[in-house]
């Protein structure tokens, strides 16, 4: 890909830059944010790092909507992060508004583009940003699943002691307190969990997994991840830049999927160089339909917004 734009160069927007260009996923990086300063110094940081790591990807930083000019894919991340004690749907005023103006610039100077959202509440904005621009909707997707997913293997490696590498995790549904870990679909070496761990094990990480992103918040105080956050989104960047058709749970605007329309939640999806080619449908049994239940009500909680 030629140019990729991250908007938002706060923490989980540099991570990522950094990560994108180690990976060399596209020839243009640029960053951009409203704060003076901030996405040209982060980019000048990152170019410096370049001859280290053996990157030639430019990456440039500033605060002015053209940067983003002709990106093939546009990530955005900005907004108010939550403090410790809010839940992601508590900043969502804020963040509607912040996305509003970066979705005007988006559909002025990438119109062609996709987009990745980012900030929180997630699901929200997706579908905020998704009804915006009357884009198809494989052009406009979320980061969630991805983040969780990983937390929940890193749970699952750290409570067996096996490998990272063999455990296959899933998330799924909204990217709260209500997201549905999804067990009978976690795996190591393509063995369900349930062979190795007992159900107190299983329920402890379903509930680490669940509050990952709290947990991390309660210890740092000031800031929310970043690290897990940033190779997360990376992991869909690759999938879409190298046209992986990789299965990756990502947010998806639903159509009918899971007998839910105009919303969107976390669903497996088929990342392609078309951005979410299509939905994965998996049949839930009944407490996995209980959990989405659950989910899809705090969805359409914030959705009430719009009306
Ligand atoms: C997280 O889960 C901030 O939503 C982000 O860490």
């Amino acid at each position: 890909m030629d140019k990729i734009t991250i908007v938002g160069a706060g923490r989980v927007g540099e991570s990522t830059a950094q990560i994108l260009a180690q990976r060399s996923l596209c020839k243009v990086l640029a960053l951009l944010d409203v704060k003076e300063g901030a996405a040209a110094g982060a980019a000048l940081d990152i170019q410096e790092a370049a001859p280290l790591f053996g990157y030639d990807t430019r990456v440039i930083g500033g605060t002015k909507a053209e940067i983003m000019a002709d990106s093939g894919l546009v990530i955005i991340t900005a907004g108010i992060p939550r403090k410790p004690g809010m839940s992601r749907s508590d900043v969502v005023d804020t963040n509607m508004g912040i996305l509003d103006v970066i979705m005007d610039e988006v559909m002025e100077y990438a119109p062609d583009s996709k987009v990745i959202i980012v900030s929180n509440p997630v699901d929200f904005l997706t579908y905020y940003a998704w009804k915006k621009t009357g884009w198809h909707r494989s052009r406009v997707l979320g980061q969630a699943g991805v983040l969780d997913s990983s937390r929940m293997a890193a749970f699952v490696a750290l409570e067996t002691t096996f490998s990272v590498k063999d455990i296959n995790a899933m998330v799924l549904g909204g990217h709260g307190d209500a997201m549905v870990p999804m067990t009978r679909f976690t795996t190591i070496s393509g063995i369900p969990i349930e062979h190795f761990l007992d159900q107190e094990a299983i329920d402890r990480i379903v509930e680490r997994s669940r509050f990952g992103g709290a947990e991390i918040l309660a210890l740092k105080r000031n800031s929310s991840a970043y690290d897990a956050p940033a190779a997360a989104i990376a992991e869909m960047v690759e999938a879409i830049v190298l046209d992986r058709r990789q299965v990756l749970p990502a947010v998806a605007i639903l159509e009918g999927e899971y007998g839910q329309k105009d919303l969107a939640m976390g669903v497996p999806c088929v990342l392609s160089e078309e951005g979410m080619n299509n939905v994965v449908e998996l049949p839930l049994n009944d407490s996995e339909k209980a959990m989405f239940d659950e989910t899809i009500v705090n969805i359409k909680n914030d959705l009430k917004r719009l009306k």
